[in-house]
């Protein structure tokens, strides 16, 4: 049984922030952002902005594309490290959807490979359960997340959504094959944004009388990472895991139509292509205008890509996410 994509969209919010906006707030300029990482501006959520209702309007879009209702779909995947509930966020998208039939939702937290794992998730989903109709969505509002006084950090992120749908076919139309999929938990120090507990908001703690019970409440910390490792790692791992997946699908590098990367950095981007021998003009990246948009990344310069004319029906594409976790994964499609 084959799986195929049939529609894409994709939605950021209106804020937009640019190096020189950012430069007011912390010791930074346009050309040190720039040439470090290619990035000019980037889309915020801001005022009363939800990602849920962004992720519907990225998902609709796509639903629109496929010439799809909302019913036929039978499973939505939702991938976020930012969900706007701590139970996940799919359902809630399935709502603003208006799904009548209750398709399964659930949400997949894998960092800036989330979309990637949804993509493998869905064909799993569509080969061996009998799904006909799954959409995947990467969304991610990380700027929630960042330490807007470190310089290192708030320069790089921006929030966005973005939507595939992806449909059972029969194997002759298989539009999705050979993945690579890893993960690494001992980077967790290089990236990393963990649990902490809230200071004093617990009475019995400060009448000393219970020390460790009820325990107090929870919040994640800021993102914390460590640059220059998440640029080494992502440079190692990439270009071997595409060629692991290029291997699976039985095709050589020379096949790739479009070399589309998680949007992290441009020098990665460059890097892993000269490592892979794919040209420039082969290479798709919106990085420059909205940052690094951690699961909403490949989505969205997908849409963007194939809206423009860009890609093109029957085109071969080589996608990999990689993140937190660690986290890594490649896949090879068919648009
Ligand atoms: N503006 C000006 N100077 C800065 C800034 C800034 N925004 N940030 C750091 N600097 C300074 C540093 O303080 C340092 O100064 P020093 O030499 O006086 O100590 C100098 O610039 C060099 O800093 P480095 O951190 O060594 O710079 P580097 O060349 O490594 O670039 C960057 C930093 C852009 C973050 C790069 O390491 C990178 O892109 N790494 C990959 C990060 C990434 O992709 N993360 C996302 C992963 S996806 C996910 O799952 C969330």
């Amino acid at each position: 049984k084959g799986c195929k994509l049939v529609g894409c969209g994709s939605a950021v919010p209106a804020l937009q922030i640019s190096n020189d906006d950012l430069s007011k707030i912390v010791d930074t300029n346009d050309e040190w952002i720039s040439v470090r990482t290619g990035i000019r501006k980037r889309r915020v959520l801001s005022g009363g902005d939800s990602l849920t209702t962004l992720a519907a309007e990225a998902a609709k879009k796509a639903l629109e594309m496929a010439k799809l209702d909302p019913d036929d779909i039978d499973l939505i995947l939702m991938c976020t490290s930012t969900p706007e509930d701590l139970f996940g966020s799919a359902p809630q998208i399935q709502k603003q959807l208006g799904c009548t039939k209750s398709p399964l939702s659930y949400d997949i937290t894998a960092a800036c490979s989330g979309f990637v794992l949804g993509l493998i998730s869905a064909a799993c989903h569509v080969r061996g359960g009998g799904f006909r109709n799954v959409l995947v969505i990467g969304a991610d509002a990380l700027s929630r997340y960042v330490d807007w006084t470190d310089r290192g950090t708030c320069i790089l992120f921006g929030d966005a959504a973005g939507a595939v749908v992806v449909q059972a076919c029969n194997s002759e139309e298989d539009g999705l094959f050979g993945f690579d999929v890893h993960s690494d938990g001992s980077g967790i120090r290089h990236l990393n944004a963990g649990i902490k507990e809230n200071e004093s908001n617990n009475a019995l703690d400060s009448n000393g009388s219970v020390p460790s019970f009820p325990p107090k409440q929870s919040s994640y910390s800021c993102i914390q990472m460590n640059g220059k490792e998440v640029f080494r790692f992502a440079v190692r791992c990439v270009p071997q895991s595409i060629e692991n997946a290029l291997e699976k699908a039985g095709l050589p590098a020379s096949s790739i139509d479009w070399l589309l990367l998680h949007q992290a950095n441009q020098r990665i981007i460059d890097a892993v292509a000269t490592r892979l021998e794919v040209p420039s003009e082969r290479v798709i990246s919106n990085l420059a205008n909205y940052g690094n948009t951690s699961a909403a990344s490949i989505p969205l310069a997908l849409d963007e890509a194939v809206r423009s004319g860009k890609v093109k029906a029957g085109q071969t594409i080589a996608t990999a996410g990689f993140g937190a976790g660690l986290t890594w994964g490649s896949a090879i499609l068919r648009w």
